[in-house]
């Protein structure tokens, strides 16, 4: 469905020049859900920008639903939704005129997107929305107009720049269902950007990092956090000092840091140790070291598993961190 090589994008204003996105490689199947995931600046926007034809790369080379995107952007356009970072709807118009508008503008019949706004409407909850002002609308309300507006024209191909930012994790959950349940309704391809870790994580089959303008990795989550992070396990343990339980934890295992045991927040007695032990599969590695610890004279009170997440993968491929970043 896509297909780049080499895609770059260098802005030049004045004489500050922006190497915003560097040569990069990717490729879309038919079906497939991608989330581009990065800090900001990093090129999400303009990726998605120049596959959607919308910004002419400065090198390199984009098929995009069989097309090339600076030979035949019409040809592009016509088989995508893009749903931008900033709201699309025009302020003062009445929700169901601005996707009549939208109809009108892919060239249907009257008939036809008329029908297709109350189905949408319908399935995204805006019934009974039909008449107000865009501008009245709430923040998720208008995502949600947003996206019955990338609809539209029944696109194969669906592209979203952070389509849930700015929403409460109640309209970000709303939203993705209703893209998981439009995606199935029409089999697209939906490639979208989010800086949410938790979000790329459990929604996306599949993250494409990028940082810098660059892609770093391209997997599945899982494969990303297996290969790029260790889960930790935290044991408190008693009966021996930092050299034994050190001793204790056997070969092939990562980083082992060991704390003083407060009791006051946790089990274990008042010589207990806090240990940290990096690991790939925590939770199937920690029956083996409790009972590594359990030979060596050692008795773990307490374990717990701290699953890798994608910030992990993030902070392992670049030295920061995708949360800090994102806060700050
Ligand atoms: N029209 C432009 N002129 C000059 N620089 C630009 C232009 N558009 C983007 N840039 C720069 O290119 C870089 C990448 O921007 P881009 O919008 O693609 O980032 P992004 O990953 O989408 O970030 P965000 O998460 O903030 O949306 C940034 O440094 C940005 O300032
Ligand atoms: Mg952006």
């Amino acid at each position: 469905m896509i297909r780049a090589r080499g895609l770059t994008k260098t802005f030049s204003r004045r004489k500050e020049v922006v190497e915003a996105v560097k040569g990069i490689d990717v490729d879309v199947a038919e079906g497939e859900l991608v989330a581009f995931l990065g800090p900001n600046g990093a090129g999400k926007s303009t990726t998605l920008r120049m596959l959607t034809s919308l910004l002419e790369p400065t090198a390199g080379e984009a098929q995009v639903a069989g097309y090339d995107v600076v030979a035949h952007p019409a040809q592009v356009r016509a088989r995508l939704g893009f749903i931008g970072q900033g709201n699309g709807g025009g302020f003062s118009y009445k929700v169901v005129d601005e996707l009549h508008n939208q109809g009108r503008f892919y060239g249907l019949a009257p008939a036809v997107y008329r029908e297709r706004a109350a189905d949408l409407m319908a399935a995204l909850e805006l019934s009974g929305l039909e008449k107000r002002a865009v501008q009245s609308l709430s923040g998720g309300q208008r995502r949600r107009l947003d996206v019955a507006l990338g609809l539209m024209n029944h696109p194969p191909l669906l592209f979203l720049d952070e389509p849930t930012t700015g929403l409460d994790p109640h309209s970000r959950a709303n939203l993705w269902e209703h893209i998981t349940a439009m995606r199935e309704r029409y089999g697209m391809t939906v490639v979208l950007t989010t800086h949410y870790l938790d979000e790329a994580d459990s929604m996306a089959e599949r993250v494409v990092v990028i940082d810098h303008g660059e892609i770093i990795a391209d997997a599945a989550p899982g494969v990303l956090k297996h290969e790029h992070a260790d889960d930790a396990l935290t044991l408190v343990v008693s009966g021996g000092d930092e050299p034994a339980v050190r001793a204790a934890v056997p070969d092939g295992f990562g980083e082992v840091v060991v704390f003083p045991h407060d009791p006051s927040t946790g089990s274990g007695g008042p010589d207990g140790l806090r240990v940290r032990v990096a690991t790939a599969r925590g939770a199937d590695a920690l029956p083996g070291v409790i009972e590594a610890f359990r030979l060596a004279g050692l008795t773990t009170t307490s374990a717990s598993v701290r699953q890798a997440s994608l910030d992990d993968v993030f902070l392992n491929l670049t030295g920061r961190s995708l949360r800090e970043e994102a806060a700050a």
